[in-house]
Order: structure tokens, then sequence, then C-alpha cells
């Protein structure tokens, strides 16, 4: 896993968009913003995923292939959806199980963009209330796990005003320390 600012640059959402030079963002700063993570080599990975979903009291888990032969006929609009900005009410959890991608979170309150470019054996929690955005880079195909806890709705609000009043929105950053 490697996280950096993005650079805003017009372009190709699947391209790296990495600022030149770099400006790497770390695992700890990351988890100031509620953004958890680990790496868990893909090979034997069950007994540690097991103990993570074990202790956060993730119950529950499926398999997400998100790719054109995966998808078929809802793939551009999926593919489009994912990367409109959103936020959801539950914890968005993910385990790289092949493939590569990117999951963009929005840094408050400086509202920048912080790029987390996954490969397998990347972990990582997205906590409820935080807004983000997910592409495919150029290899077209990511394969992951999702865990979760009971029936997660996973229903994505687009960032509007409303969204930015929402009690999940206002848990979050009371939790990071920022607004009300
Ligand atoms: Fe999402």
């Amino acid at each position: 896993m490697r996280a950096y600012y993005f650079d805003n640059l017009p372009g190709d959402q699947r391209l790296p968009h990495d600022y030149v030079p770099s400006r790497p963002v770390t695992r700890e700063a990351l988890a100031k913003m509620n953004v958890l993570s680990w790496t868990i080599p893909v090979e034997g990975y069950a007994a540690e995923v097991d103990e993570i979903a074990r202790a956060r009291g993730y119950k529950n888990r499926d398999t997400i292939d998100v790719s054109r032969e995966g998808m078929g006929e809802i793939y551009e609009s999926k593919i489009k959806g994912f990367f409109e900005e959103h936020m959801h009410e539950d914890e968005e959890i993910r385990y790289i199980l092949g493939g590569s991608g990117f999951f963009d979170v929005r840094e408050t309150p400086s509202d920048d963009w912080i790029r987390v470019a996954m490969e397998p054996g990347d972990l990582l929690v997205l906590p409820a209330g935080i807004y983000h955005r997910f592409t495919l880079d150029e290899t077209d195909r990511i394969l992951a796990l999702r865990l979760f806890q009971d029936e997660p709705k996973w229903v994505p609000h687009p960032r509007s005003e409303a969204t930015d009043a929402n009690v999940h929105r206002l848990g979050y950053l009371r939790t990071i320390g920022v607004g009300a």
C-alpha cells in the first residue's frame, strides 16, 4: 500500500496522479483520519484476516470482482458511480486478493484528496462518514474481499450540503477532532 496526495491534474482517473516529487502520506497520518490499514500477504492470509475480523466484529464477508468480465453489463455505470465522491453510514472494508486500484479519501479540513494505491495483501478500513471514491488503475481489474458487520447498506451518499449534515458525517468529524 502506498498513499500520497492526489495531484488534481485533469486526465485519466486510472493514472497514478502522483505529484512530482511525490507527497507521501504515512499509515499513521491515515490512522489519524480513522483510515486503518494493514498489509497481510495473500498467501496464507486467512488466519491474520480472521483475527482482525474477529477483533473488529466483522462477522460476514464476500468477494467482489471489479472488471468488465466480472461485472458484465453494469460495469460502466458501476465504475462511474464508484468514482463519484460519496460517503456511507457503514464502514467500507476491503482486502485485496488480486489486481489493484485506488481509493481516494478526502482529508478534512484541507479538502485535499489522498490517493491510496491498493495491491494484493492490502487491507483498508474507511470509517463511516468519510468522503471517498474508488477507481481501477490501468490494469482494469481488482478482486477484493469485503468484510462487514451484520447487513451493511453501503448506500452511497453523494457529497452535498445535506450529506455534510448527515449524523454519520458529523460523527466522523467529531472522532477526528474536526468541526462540531
Ligand atoms: Fe464507497
